[in-house]
């Protein structure tokens, strides 16, 4: 039986789309599932970030990693999917048809959006293009600031929206930036008990709904 698959879409460059697979991949692969990534990016952040960590621990063979674009992306997920619980599917910063592609395919959407309304702006395409595929999808509110004006008035915004937020956050944290640079998520980093707590919240909250 083939895995469940997210996509982490926003046309909006730096809104954590990398960030979020990469923390939700080590939280399920901490629980024992296997996780299959697909990166459509040609920027390949999510490979390189892969690949440090295979330098520092080795491989893994509950994590598979696979790039895909165009026309190659259903079968590379076929051929992760076979042997992945959870498949999670990194995409560029743009609303196209390889997204498109992606969405097809897809269990769940997950668009991020980091504290700016720019990023909110950004969320309508991939929100339009989830919509007519018929895929649930909610926001992901990242690089939150409590108490200030400019985190207020992006989650007023994004209660507008016709996607709901998850109720788990992710906050501006330097950890998050340290984490990957290190090929690591943040639950496996050392001092960072409120980013791995957000974390593991946020990926139990996403299994959830999924029903796995
Ligand atoms: N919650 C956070 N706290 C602090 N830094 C963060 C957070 N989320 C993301 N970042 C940092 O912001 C930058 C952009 O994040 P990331 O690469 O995940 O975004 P992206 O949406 O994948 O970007 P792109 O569109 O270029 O693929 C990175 O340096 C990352 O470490
Ligand atoms: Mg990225």
């Amino acid at each position: 039986m083939s895995g469940e698959i997210i996509c982490v879409a926003q046309q909006k460059g730096g809104a954590g789309k990398t960030t979020l697979v990469s923390n939700l991949a080590i939280a399920y692969l901490a629980e024992g599932k296997r996780v299959g990534l697909l990166d459509t990016d040609p920027q390949g952040s999510l490979g390189k970030w892969l690949d440090v960590r295979e330098e520092t621990l080795g491989e893994n063979e509950n994590l598979q990693f696979a790039t895909a674009t165009a026309y190659g992306i259903s079968r590379a997920l076929r051929g992760i999917g076979n042997e992945a619980d959870v498949i999670l599917v990194d995409t560029p910063p743009k609303a196209d048809s390889d997204i498109r592609q992606v969405l097809r395919e897809s269990d769940l959407v997950l668009i991020p959006v980091a504290t700016s309304q720019a990023d909110v702006w950004a969320t309508h395409d991939v929100l339009d293009l989830a919509d007519r595929a018929g895929k649930p999808t909610h926001i992901v509110m990242n690089r939150t600031r409590t108490g200030t004006r400019v985190g207020e008035d992006v989650a007023n915004s994004v209660a507008g929206l016709e996607a709901r937020p998850l109720q788990a956050t992710l906050a501006n944290r330097v950890i998050y930036a340290e984490a990957l640079g290190r090929g690591l998520g943040v639950i496996e980093a050392k001092r960072s008990v409120a980013a791995s707590n957000e974390v593991r919240a946020m990926a139990h909250e996403v299994s959830g709904l999924l029903g796995m």
